[in-house]
Order: C-alpha cells, then structure tokens, then sequence
C-alpha cells in the first residue's frame, strides 16, 4: 500500500474535489439505483462552503498535481464524521483510499476520539474497506429501497485507545 501525505484542501480545491466527487459516486449511484446520493446532490457553492467550515477537514492526494483522493472528516465533539471517501476511478484499487483514511484519521485533532461513517448496502467495496480498516458495523437504517450501513472506530494512538 502506498504512504502518501494527505495534503488540507480548502474552498480552493473545491472545483477539483467536486468534479471527483461526481465522478467517483456516479457507479454508486447506479448500484443502488438511485441518483439522489447527497454527494450527487451537492452543489459547487455547497462544497466550496463545506470545505471553508472551520469543523470540517478535507483531504486529498495529488499525484504530479492532480487531485485523484479526497475525503473529509467533520468534527462533531468527540466524533470525526467522515465522509465524501473518493478515489479518481482510473486510480481505484491502488490503495490510494486506505492510505487516505488512515492518513487523515492520523491527521486529525486531538479532542476526536472515535470515527463514525455510512455507506450504501450494495457498497461492496467500501464496506471491505472498512472492515479492514477496522471499522465495526454499528446499526443500519432505512433508505429508499435498500439500508445504510453505519460504522464506528475507535481512535487508536499507539499508546492505546484514546478516551
Ligand atoms: C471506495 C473507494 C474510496 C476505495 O478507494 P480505493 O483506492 O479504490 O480502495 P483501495 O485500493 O484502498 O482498496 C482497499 C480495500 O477496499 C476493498 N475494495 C475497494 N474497492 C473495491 C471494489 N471495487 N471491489 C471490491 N473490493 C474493493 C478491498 O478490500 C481493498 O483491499 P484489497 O485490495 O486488499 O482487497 C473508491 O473505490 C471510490 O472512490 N469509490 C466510489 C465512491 C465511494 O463509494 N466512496 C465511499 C462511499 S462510503
């Protein structure tokens, strides 16, 4: 697996971020049969805003410039929520989301002490991912025709668990 530095993107990154969030999510969308995913939904003005929030931290890997990975992390108390995990779809299966998440997991402020996320039933991929990144499934929750699937992770510092 690739150890890349996740870089902090900002309202400027927007544009680039936004373009491979539509990219990246449009197979989900089709999988689950419904084109009214939220990142889907998101409007350029809504994800320049979100990654101007002081509570949210994106992040992003670039390679020779290009943004190809991108996720962000809002801070809710404790929680790091995470979500907008996305990968360019040429560069998916390199390793480049792990190494992202993990990175930006690392990455964040120190009051975080557990990491929360969702993903769609039918999402094989990120629901492999996650349980190898050592998510655990929480609970699921009704959506349209299929379920979200919701998943924890405490924050492990090399000392232990934070609390
Ligand atoms: C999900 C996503 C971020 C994963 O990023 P990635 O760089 O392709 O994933 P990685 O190469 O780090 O793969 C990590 C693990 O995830 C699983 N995985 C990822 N994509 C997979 C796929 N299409 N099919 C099966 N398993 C997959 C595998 O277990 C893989 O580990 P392995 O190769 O050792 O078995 C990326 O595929 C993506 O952008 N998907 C579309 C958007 C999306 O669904 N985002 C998540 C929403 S919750």
């Amino acid at each position: 697996m690739t150890s890349p530095s996740p870089l902090r993107l900002g309202p400027v990154d927007a544009g680039e971020a936004f373009t491979l969030q539509l990219a990246a999510y449009v197979p989900e969308a089709r999988a689950h049969g419904n084109l009214d995913l939220p990142p889907l939904l998101e409007t350029l003005e809504q994800a320049k805003e979100a990654l101007g929030d002081p509570a949210c931290f994106a992040w992003g890997i670039r390679e020779s410039g290009r943004l190809v990975a991108s996720v962000r992390i809002v801070v809710d108390g404790a929680a790091g929520l995470v979500g907008r995990l996305v990968v360019a779809p040429d560069r998916q299966g390199h390793g480049l989301g792990s190494s992202l998440l993990l990175a930006a997991e690392a990455a964040m402020p120190s009051p975080v002490t557990v990491f929360r996320l969702f993903t769609g039933e039918l999402s094989a991929g990120p629901l492999r991912m996650y349980s190898k990144l050592g998510y655990v499934e929480t609970h699921r929750t009704p959506e349209k025709h299929y379920e979200l699937v919701h998943f924890e992770k405490p924050r492990v510092r090399q000392d232990g668990p934070v609390r």
